[in-house]
C-alpha cells in the first residue's frame, strides 16, 4: 500500500514512519510528504530520506478546495491509497475527505474528546489531570473528532513541565503510530480482496 503522510512542522512522527518502512515494520511505502510550510523541517527530513514533497502555501490560493484540488492531483498521480497525518496544522475540507473517504488517519496528543485543537500538552497540565496521552483516529470534518482507532495513557507527575509531558507523549507517539499504519495496511488489504471476492 502507498500513503502520504502530511505534516507542518518538526515531523518526528513522519521520520519514525520512514524508519519503519525502511525495516520493514510498515508493509507499505509513502510515496509523498505534503506540507503547508514550505520551511518546516519535515522538509529537510523528507529530502534526506529522498522522499518526494508537495509544499505549498494557503494564501496562494483563493479557497481551501482549491489546493485541495492541486494536492489530490499529485496524490493520485503517485497512486496513494491512503494519507497520515503527522502535526499536520489544518483542517481537512470536504473536498480532500470525500476523495480520500475513511482513508485518512491523525495523531493527536491527548486522550480524545478530552482537548482537541492546538497545544493539547498545554491545556491537559493546566486542567491539572493526572493522565492524558495519545489518540489516533480517522479525521472527519471536525477539529480532531473522528472514529478513535488507538490510544494509549502517559501518567502526568507532580514534576512534569510542558517539555517533559511532551516528550512523553511523542516517545508514546513514535511507537504507537507505526504500528497502527500498518494494521490500516492490513486492514486495506483484507477489504480489497472482500471486494474481489464479492464481484
Ligand atoms: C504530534 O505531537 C502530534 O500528536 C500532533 O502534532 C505533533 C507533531 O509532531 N498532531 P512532529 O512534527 O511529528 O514531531
Amino acid at each position: 500500500k502507498k500513503f502520504a503522510v502530511f505534516a507542518s512542522g518538526n515531523g518526528s512522527n513522519f521520520q519514525v514512519l520512514a524508519e519503519a518502512v525502511n525495516n520493514g515494520l510498515i508493509e507499505g511505502t509513502i510515496e509523498l510528504v505534503v506540507c503547508d510550510q514550505p520551511n518546516a523541517f519535515v522538509v529537510q527530513r523528507a529530502n534526506e530520506l529522498h522522499i518526494p514533497v508537495f509544499t505549498f502555501q494557503a494564501k496562494n490560493y483563493p479557497s481551501k478546495a482549491d489546493f485541495e484540488k492541486e494536492i489530490i492531483n499529485e496524490l493520485q498521480q503517485r497512486d496513494v491509497d491512503f494519507i497520515v497525518l503527522a502535526g499536520y496544522m489544518r483542517l481537512v475540507g470536504p473536498t480532500l475527505l470525500e476523495a480520500y473517504s475513511h482513508r485518512i488517519v491523525n495523531i493527536h496528543p491527548s486522550l480524545l474528546p478530552s482537548f482537541p485543537g492546538k497545544d493539547a500538552v498545554g491545556q491537559a497540565l493546566k486542567a491539572g489531570v493526572k493522565i492524558t496521552g495519545v489518540t489516533i483516529h480517522f479525521v472527519d470534518e471536525g477539529m480532531d473528532t473522528g472514529p478513535i482507532i488507538a490510544q494509549k495513557a502517559v501518567e502526568i507527575t507532580p514534576d512534569d513541565t510542558h517539555e517533559t509531558l511532551q516528550g512523553k507523549i511523542q516517545q508514546v507517539e513514535h511507537s504507537l503510530y507505526p504500528q497502527v499504519v500498518n494494521q490500516m495496511i492490513q486492514q486495506l488489504d483484507r477489504s480489497k480482496k472482500e471486494e474481489e471476492q464479492n464481484k
